[in-house]
């Protein structure tokens, strides 16, 4: 299927007064100087960076909106199997070019238009309904998992691969399982606790009347019901908020129970999540595109730390570069903390194992073939 919104040339005639610099002849150009650069560049190329993201329902948007306003990238692909709303989102987009640097704007429900991407972003799926929880979501976003990756793989095959599709922990092991093990480690990742970690930095400020970017925390583990809060290691600016061996009060255990409850809550008001995880993303995408090395929470596979045995993928902090997942920081646990962890894995492996188990061989799995194009 063609791009959905090719730029409009109707009005190109209206313009012919406007003249390429080179034909104004009112600077004296030495004739040694190339007036034509080297290379063509398109127009408003601020960012040569590709990213594609697929699935444009709620959170797709979310992420659209802040990759545009953060200016990330110079070509923004996407992706989803409901062509006439894509359309109209995409157009809806385009029309506030005016605002935010140049960013080409590409969509279609085929992934044509997300070829050579260098970061790719995985939001299609189900979502929860109130009161449902993330892990029942798993077997319906498998199955459009197992759609996508094929097609993701055959357009950008180099490309940096981000999960937020729920359960994100599983459906990042999911993603990992169909690249294959020839596609480099650490390039498929999970937004995972990005999101939670942000709820939990916002609410401990809030309750010391202090910017959240001075508090350094991180939720680790699951992105959903059992993840953990590591009170051992949180500091507000170089101070740390425990004293060694202290456990946390009654107050920053409820701080942590509503960063669990985020999600259900703003479902319960709104009927969806979007606009926090959207700048999650854009955050990500940011580390990833300029190779900043920043350390931010993300779901990698956890197999052999805090001795966990299974092919997980669970959250830890991660410095992020162009290759997706570069280091992991393996904190140190308190003993409860440590166990914690481990129970996290094993019930997300209890999950996830009847499905891992009976993925097929990356090399079996074929990218779907092209719509039989209409005759006449
Ligand atoms: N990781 C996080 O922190 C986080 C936060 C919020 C939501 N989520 C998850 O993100 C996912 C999307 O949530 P939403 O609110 O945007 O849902 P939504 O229902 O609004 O949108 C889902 C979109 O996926 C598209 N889609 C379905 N199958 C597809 C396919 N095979 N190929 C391409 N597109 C396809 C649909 O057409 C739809 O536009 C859910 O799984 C949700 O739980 C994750």
């Amino acid at each position: 299927m063609p791009n959905l919104v090719e730029p409009d040339t109707q009005f190109r005639d209206h313009f012919v007064d406007f003249r390429v610099a080179k034909t104004v002849n009112t600077i004296p150009y030495d004739e040694a100087i190339p007036q034509k650069p080297a290379k063509e560049t398109p127009l408003g190329n601020h960012s040569s960076k590709k990213v594609t993201v697929v699935g444009m329902g709620q959170v797709g948007l979310g992420c659209v909106v802040a990759i545009l306003n953060q200016d990330i990238c110079g070509t923004l692909a996407l992706v989803d199997i409901a062509a006439k709303k894509l359309e109209g989102e995409a157009k809806d987009f385009q029309q506030g070019s005016a605002f935010h640097q140049h960013t080409t704007i590409l969509a279609s429900d085929t992934y044509d238009v997300s070829e050579n991407s260098d970061m790719v972003v995985i939001t299609a799926g189900v979502a929860q309904q109130p009161g449902e929880s993330r892990l029942s979501l798993v077997d319906r976003n498998a199955n459009i998992m197992k759609k996508i990756m094929p097609q993701v793989l055959k357009y950008s095959p180099n490309a940096t691969i981000l999960i937020v599709s729920n359960p994100c922990d599983i459906m990042t092991a999911i993603a990992a399982k169909l690249a294959g093990p020839d596609f480099p480690q650490g390039k498929v990742f999970g937004a995972g606790t990005c999101l939670d970690s942000s709820r939990f930095q916002t609410l401990i400020a809030q309750s010391i009347d202090l910017d959240p970017k001075n508090v350094h925390g991180y939720i680790i583990g699951e992105h959903g019901d059992s993840s953990i809060p590591v009170w051992s290691s949180v500091r507000v600016g170089a101070l740390p908020l425990l004293e060694p061996g202290e456990e946390p009060n009654e107050t920053l255990k409820k701080i942590h129970k509503s960063v669990v409850n985020s999600a259900y809550d703003i479902i319960s008001l709104k009927g969806y999540t979007n606009w926090a995880i959207g700048m999650s993303t854009a955050h990500i995408c940011k580390a990833v595109l300029n190779d900043t090395r920043t350390i931010i929470p993300v779901s990698t596979c956890v197999r052999g730390l805090y001795d966990v045995e299974g092919d997980v993928f669970l959250s830890l902090p991660c410095s992020l570069s162009s290759q997706g997942v570069q280091r992991v920081a393996v904190l140190p646990l308190t003993d409860s903390e440590k166990a914690t962890f481990q129970k996290c894995a094993k019930g997300i492996w209890e999950v996830q194992k009847p499905i891992w188990e009976n993925l097929l061989p990356p090399k079996e799995v074929k990218a779907e073939p092209a719509e039989p194009k209409s005759e006449g």
